[in-house]
């Protein structure tokens, strides 16, 4: 991917940036011809993704670091979503539908990012915090507008 703009944030671990995050994530994907539909969905997995890193990375302790990487191409956009927290110990399990390490949540949050966003990636390991990938792009169909003028 040629890469037209980036750019980096890192903030604490601490919920009210959950939504600072998505915010900021969506005002930079907006470079892109993206429709607001795309921008409600990319804002749902950078939510989805940070909340993670700051619930189960760091067990919701304020003073981890999260760090994302958003990155615009002509037509697409990458984020990731860093933390050095616990790990995955089992990736596999992890993304299925409805496991969650903690019985009070759903575990849906993978299912959105992959659901909203066209790709997802994730590394991760015990002890060595987690990566999440993910790359969403504008539909060629909807960037250009064409019209035909009748006589009338
Ligand atoms: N950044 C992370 N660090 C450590 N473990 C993680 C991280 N992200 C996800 N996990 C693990 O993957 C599981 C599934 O995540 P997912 O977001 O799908 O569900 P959830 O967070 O448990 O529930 P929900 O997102 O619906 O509130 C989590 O329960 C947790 O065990
Ligand atoms: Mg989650």
């Amino acid at each position: 991917m040629e890469i037209i703009n980036q750019m980096k944030l890192e903030f604490l671990s601490i919920p009210a940036n959950v939504a600072f995050a998505r915010v900021a994530v969506a005002a930079f994907a907006s470079q892109l011809e993206f429709t607001l539909n795309d921008l409600e969905e990319i804002k749902v997995a950078v939510s989805e993704a940070v909340s993670n890193a700051i619930i189960h990375g760091y067990a919701n302790s304020p003073d981890g670091t999260v760090r994302i990487v958003a990155t615009l191409g002509k037509n697409s956009l990458e984020v990731r979503v860093e933390d050095d927290g616990k790990g995955i110990e089992d990736i596999k399990k992890a993304l299925q539908p409805a496991y969650s390490s903690d019985p009070e949540r759903t575990g849906l949050g993978f299912v959105f990012m992959q659901s909203f966003m066209e790709s997802l990636r994730v590394d991760s390991a015990p002890g060595e915090g987690t990566r999440v990938s993910m790359v969403k792009t504008v539909n060629p169909s909807l960037s250009s507008t064409s019209y035909t003028q009748l006589e009338h």
